[in-house]
């Protein structure tokens, strides 16, 4: 008996509850992500499994699948995508009473975004915006001005791809970007098309937009690319692969999200200091200067046995601290706009002040619209864009012939959010 209260004594004030969360793993992403999780261990006194999950988004969303659709309560906290909660809505456990007044200190689209027939579905962690980066020792060589019109940036990656290579780089290209199959592809896509003014595929409305002429001299912009100023092998890229080749110096242009900031500028990164980075190119005089809308999310599994423990730690992970320490270590935009004026955070990217109006007006995708079909939406999507940009069929046509395909999955059953 004595043992027992002594030992009852020196023990754990309350009993240690054991969560998992799943993290991404792009560049310093895992570590980071331990590094929160920790720090909430400290305090709490629980334990938290980190489960490293697939780098392509497309594939992180058919591992959720699969444990969701199972009911399986291996996963607590799920890093989710923002246009995701519609997908995923009937898996997930609604933040509201959990969360207080945190919501609104975020970007109310963001908020907007992860909330599905009323339920937070989950808590804003960080907010992307596609960017695009440069070479800016380069373009000084070359006496060439950081590109405001995509003509303008395919005759200077000619340039000085041509200039880099006959100077002893054969292996120089001029843009890299994201050209697989997969949901980066859509991103892609979606700013080449407000760049030239051709609507987001499907409206706010839910009608069908993308059979025009202005989305069809868009993407017969990016087939010009294929195998001129950018390598055929982009058609495979994801977002790592064409950091891989920008940050070893091998490319003039690259379009990604923030987080390749810090590191092409970190420590031992061949690029370091020479990197400028600035809002896409239009295709047209009223085009839009714009990033796709991107971002993650901390939500909590229906099948989590310990959904207050795991709504505390998304709570910790999503908040001021952590988003700081978050922007200042690997540049993940943050969802708090208070941050945005936060000297240190400024001092470590220094674009987020004159980007700004790119990550507050970003272009989404149509996942609100579309629901839970979204995913399937995509990859018509992708399909399409292979389809024009690698085999040369016709854009127009193909455009038409997609949007027909569109419409057929909005009319079985309508769009919406319903399982
Ligand atoms: C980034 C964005 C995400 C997007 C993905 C596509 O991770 O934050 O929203 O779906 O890229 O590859």
């Amino acid at each position: 008996m004595a043992a027992l209260a002594l030992l009852a004594a020196a023990g754990p004030a309350r009993a240690e509850v054991r969560l998992a969360i799943s993290c991404g793993a792009l560049g310093i992403e895992l570590s980071l992500c331990t590094e929160g999780v920790a720090r909430w261990e400290r305090a709490t006194g629980n334990r938290v499994t980190i489960i490293s999950t697939p780098n392509s988004s497309t594939e992180r969303l058919a591992l959720y699948h699969q444990l969701l659709s199972a009911g399986a309560d291996d996963v607590d906290v799920l890093q989710i995508d923002v246009v995701w909660p519609g997908i995923l809505a009937r898996h997930l456990v609604d933040l509201a009473p959990h969360v207080d007044d945190a919501p609104a200190r975020h970007f109310p689209a963001v908020v907007a975004a992860n909330t599905v027939g009323g339920r937070l579905l989950a808590m804003p962690w960080w907010t992307d915006a596609g960017l695009l980066y440069y070479r800016a020792d380069l373009l000084e060589k070359y006496g060439r001005p950081p590109p405001e019109r995509w003509s303008e940036l395919a005759e200077t990656a000619r340039i000085v791809q041509a200039g880099e290579r006959a100077a002893g780089n054969p292996r120089m290209w001029g843009y890299v970007w994201q050209g697989r199959a997969y949901e980066g592809l859509f991103c892609n896509v979606l700013e080449w098309l407000a760049g030239y003014g051709g609507g987001t595929f499907v409206d706010e409305a839910g009608q069908v937009t993308i059979a025009n002429a202005r989305a069809a001299e868009a993407f017969r912009t990016a087939r010009g690319w294929i195998g001129t100023i950018s390598p055929q092998g982009v058609l495979n890229y994801d977002e790592e692969a064409a950091r891989g080749v920008f940050q070893a110096g091998n490319a003039v242009f690259m379009r990604n999200w923030p987080y390749a900031w810090a590191l092409a500028q970190g420590e031992g990164s061949p690029v370091r200091g020479r990197v400028g980075v600035m809002a896409l190119p239009v295709g047209t005089d009223d085009g839009r200067h714009a990033g796709a809308l991107g971002g993650w999310n901390l939500a909590v599994s229906r099948y989590s046995r310990h959904p207050a423990e795991a709504a505390d730690l998304v709570r910790h992970l999503t908040g001021a601290d952590e988003q700081k320490r978050r922007a200042i270590q690997a540049s993940y935009n943050p969802t708090i706009p208070a941050l945005y004026d936060d000297p240190e955070v400024l001092a470590a990217n220094p674009f987020y002040g004159r980007l700004r109006p790119i990550f507050e007006d970003a272009v989404a995708r149509p996942s609100q619209v579309a629901g839970r079909r979204y995913s399937r939406l995509s990859s018509l999507v992708w399909r399409a864009t292979h389809d024009i940009v690698s085999r040369g069929v016709p854009a127009a046509p193909r455009l038409e012939r997609l949007s027909a395909e569109i419409a057929r999955l909005a009319r079985r059953g309508g769009w919406g959010t319903e399982p």
